[in-house]
């Protein structure tokens, strides 16, 4: 079988970064599911749709026009990979990622990124639901000062304005979400290595991951 890893954790806890660099050394493909439900929430935003309708949330995940270009994110003709990390996109994927029939929408689409050699997936439930059977499972934190200090840094970087206090507020709330909905919730899954990055740097923590993967 095709070996799968997961990378879960809590928003801004590096994942991202860890998953990304582990599946460039093994050589294998790579799945952020979080960018599919930022998609799912910029194409309702896009087109005006009913927030308070989950059927008509989950029609759109379902048929989403989506392509995976390297690192390039195309939604039907238009490059779409800067604008899915605004912030008011990724507080809407996390509303819409509690609705069942989002989920459920996502479901295949997720599971065909499994492919020889191998893929590392990354997001809030590839080892509980996605992935269930993977040959490794990683559940990635950081204190929620440390994951503000990095959404803060990435935001500055790249020349967008940020203020601590609203980030660490949106983060805690977004976290709050992820942990307490009723579907999928954010928890370690069975048999997963917890890696704290707290005090840890990208590079200390890929190779904690792929040590676990070697042996
Ligand atoms: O960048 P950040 O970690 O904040 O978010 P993301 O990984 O891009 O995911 C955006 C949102 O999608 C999260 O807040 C989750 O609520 C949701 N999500 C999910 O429910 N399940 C996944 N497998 C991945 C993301």
């Amino acid at each position: 079988p095709v070996p799968v890893i997961t990378i879960d954790g809590p928003t801004a806890s590096g994942k991202g970064t860890v998953a990304h660099k582990v599946a460039d050394r093994l050589g294998f493909h790579y799945l952020d599911s979080g960018a599919l439900y930022r998609l799912a929430a910029l194409s309702a935003l896009r087109r005006g749709a009913d927030l308070n309708d989950e059927h008509a949330l989950a029609k759109l995940a379902e048929h989403l026009p989506v392509r995976f270009d390297g690192p390039v994110i195309m939604l039907a003709n238009e490059n779409v990979t800067e604008a899915i990390r605004a912030e008011e996109v990724g507080n809407l994927a996390s509303k819409i990622a509690a609705l069942p029939a989002v989920r459920q929408a996502l479901f295949a689409l997720q599971l065909g990124f499994r492919k020889a050699p191998g893929l590392v997936a990354d997001g809030r439930d590839m080892g509980t639901v996605i992935f269930p059977h993977a040959k490794l499972k990683v559940f990635l934190t950081a204190s929620t000062e440390a994951r503000a200090q990095r959404r803060y840094k990435q935001l500055i970087d790249k020349g967008i304005s940020a203020n601590m206090e609203d980030l660490l507020s949106d983060l805690k709330a977004r976290d709050d979400r992820d942990t307490h909905r009723a579907i999928a919730p954010l928890v370690p899954a069975e048999g997963a290595h917890l890696l704290d990055t707290s005090n840890m740097t990208a590079d200390q923590a890929i190779a904690e991951v792929l040590s676990w993967y070697a042996h």
